[in-house]
């Protein structure tokens, strides 16, 4: 049930309240991962129609040596007339990931800055204490050498912590292309306040799911197995659970499109039939039509253009990228301006 002295609550119930009285209703992506959510969000990421999962691995797999690379390369990668590329220094670093989940495809990277004997930590943060406590165990036996220092909480909440300088560069990433689940001017706002806490010499390494045949789209969001489903009703439990909802899942349906004009993928949950549903700790209850929509989650897909905008507006240059031709996804990292 709720409770008035948990922030978090408050804010989720204030999330809540505004969603559903606004026109045309929604709830918040961002309260898709308690426990329950992440486990489900990790079986999605198995479904064979979820290829960004496996775009990304595939990146990390075959240019593994390329990306650490440029994780700790000293210089400019682009050395100015008269001056040498110095690769053969490498620069100390601290790994930050932000929502890190099951780590598999970082797995890949930190093997090989292990292997290559480079000086770093790894600093995975999620909201998830559950998806925290796997993978701190996991990697703990897979790499007894590696230092960890895992963070449960809000990547929006630890921003701050993040602001101090101890000499070693910061390189951020934000895989997953979950950036894409960000409206423009929130991902502009968000890579701001990353921008903020970081020296010139750190890094951001963002992952971005790109444009490419609506079909392969759409069915990475309607898999048919249902677990993409029962993710986003999950969210309607955890109202239910936290807030004293009286939501009857059976009564909504998911249901995803994919707009090419906007690039952009939406999920919505669907009311079968017209209903009322009563939040106790909102004191409020919502009337639903029939067939009335709840919108759950944007994926935007991206262009180059798009992405050489945001980085530019959120603060930063982009300095090197790294492509899958296949299906069209790009790890990219960037440079402070
Ligand atoms: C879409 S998954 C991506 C997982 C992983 N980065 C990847 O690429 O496979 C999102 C992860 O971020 C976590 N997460 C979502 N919102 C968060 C937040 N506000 N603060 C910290 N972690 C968050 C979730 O628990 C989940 O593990």
């Amino acid at each position: 049930m709720h409770s008035s002295s948990s922030p978090e609550l408050t804010q989720f119930a204030e999330d809540v309240l505004r969603g559903l009285s606004s026109t045309p209703k929604q709830l918040s992506s961002r309260y898709f991962y308690d426990d329950e959510g992440s486990r489900l969000f990790m079986e999605i990421m198995k479904l064979p129609e979820y290829y960004p999962t496996r775009a990304e691995l595939k990146i990390f797999t075959e240019q593994k040596a390329d990306i650490c690379d440029a994780f700790t390369e000293r210089r400019h990668p682009c050395p100015q007339p008269g001056e040498e590329a110095d690769k053969d220094v490498r620069v100390p670093i601290d790994l930050i990931e932000l929502g890190a989940g099951d780590g598999t495809k970082t797995a890949v990277l930190i093997e090989h800055l292990l292997a290559t004997g480079v000086d770093f930590t790894y600093q995975p943060i999620d909201i998830s204490q559950e998806a925290n406590d796997a993978l701190e165990a996991r990697f703990k036996d897979k790499f007894p050498d590696l230092r960890i220092d895992p963070h449960t909480g809000d990547y929006f909440k630890v921003l701050g912590s993040l602001k101090s300088d101890n000499g070693r560069r910061k390189v951020i990433m934000f895989l997953g292309s979950n950036i894409g689940n960000f409206l423009r001017d929130n991902a502009v706002a968000f890579f701001g306040s990353l921008r903020e806490v970081m020296n010139e010499n750190d890094r951001l390494f963002v992952g971005f799911d790109m444009q490419k045949d609506p079909r392969t789209i759409v069915a990475a969001y309607d898999d048919k197995q249902g677990v993409t489903s029962a993710f986003n009703l999950n969210l309607l439990t955890r109202i239910n659970r936290e807030l004293g909802g009286d939501f009857d899942l059976d009564k909504f349906s998911h249901y995803a499109q994919y707009r090419p004009m906007e690039c952009a993928a939406r999920s919505f949950l669907i009311s079968r039939e017209k209903q009322t549903v009563t939040i106790a700790a909102l004191n409020r209850s919502f009337s639903f039509d029939q067939w009335e929509p709840i919108f759950m989650e944007i994926s935007q897909k991206y262009t180059h253009a798009m992405i050489d905008e945001l980085s530019g507006d959120g603060g930063f240059e982009i300095s090197r990228e790294f492509y899958n031709d296949e299906d069209f996804y790009i790890d990219s990292l960037w440079r402070p301006i």
